[in-house]
């Protein structure tokens, strides 16, 4: 493999990039980055401190003012942590307010602005598999392989509904799917930088694969452009 790698996915809500990106980065010994934790993260922010989400200025304040952190242990039970001003919150961002919250808050253009630099940050010099929705576009515009991975709305959603049941959280189909679909619309239909294929970007569809057929098909992408 090359010494210096860097894979950039994005996608809509509940494609698997996360899952995906996670087994990817413990099987080719890449640091994984989730920056949609960081979106929730200051969404849970302004929930706490009643922040009107729609208000630019102030939402940039908070983030301006909080410190957030991202942690990345392959061999922990917890192989990735987020902390807000030293908290843990990696449990508390998984619920759906915290992500509805994200994707109010990812719509302003001078948030957004902000922490593409965070992430350019903490992305710089190192081996990276990073996921969300801009990461082709502005954090890793350099990126060895850019992946547009995606899926069908409601494999989407059952998918969605299996992580909260796996994590104790009650929801029915119905309420997961109306869900997906207005962030997939926030997060698609936004003036700043909204979700979109680029052209240089290679579409992985999802939806009759499972984890395992999902990380081959990209190793072996890989291995054709001679990443691997
Ligand atoms: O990846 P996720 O679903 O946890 O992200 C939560 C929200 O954050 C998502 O609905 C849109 C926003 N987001 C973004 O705009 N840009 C990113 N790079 C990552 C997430």
């Amino acid at each position: 493999m090359n010494k210096h790698i860097q894979i950039a996915i994005d996608g809509p809500v509940a494609a698997g990039k996360g899952d995906i990106a996670l087994r990817l980065a413990k099987e080719l010994g890449l640091v994984y980055i989730y920056t949609g934790a960081m979106y929730r993260a200051l969404g849970l922010a302004c929930m706490s401190q009643s922040v009107p989400m729609d208000d630019q200025k102030k939402v940039l304040e908070v983030l301006q003012s909080i410190k957030i952190g991202l942690q990345y242990s392959p061999l922990h039970e917890k192989p990735y942590q987020v902390f807000l001003d030293g908290e843990d919150v990696t449990d508390r961002i998984i619920k759906q307010d915290a992500a509805m919250a994200a994707s109010r808050v990812a719509a302003h253009a001078d948030v957004r602005h902000e922490m593409v630099e965070q992430q350019k940050q903490i992305a710089q010099g190192k081996s990276v598999v990073m996921e969300g929705r801009d990461i082709a576009l502005r954090i890793l515009p350099e990126a060895d392989l850019k992946i547009y991975l995606t899926a069908s709305i409601e494999e989407r959603a059952k998918r969605r509904l299996e992580q909260f049941q796996k994590n104790g959280i009650e929801k029915t189909l119905s309420d997961v799917l109306s869900d997906t679909k207005k962030r997939d619309e926030q997060d698609m239909g936004r003036a700043a930088d909204p979700l979109k294929k680029l052209p240089d970007s290679w579409e992985l569809d999802t939806t009759n694969l499972n984890q395992e057929q999902v990380v081959d098909a990209i190793k072996s992408e890989l291995s054709k452009r001679g990443l691997l």
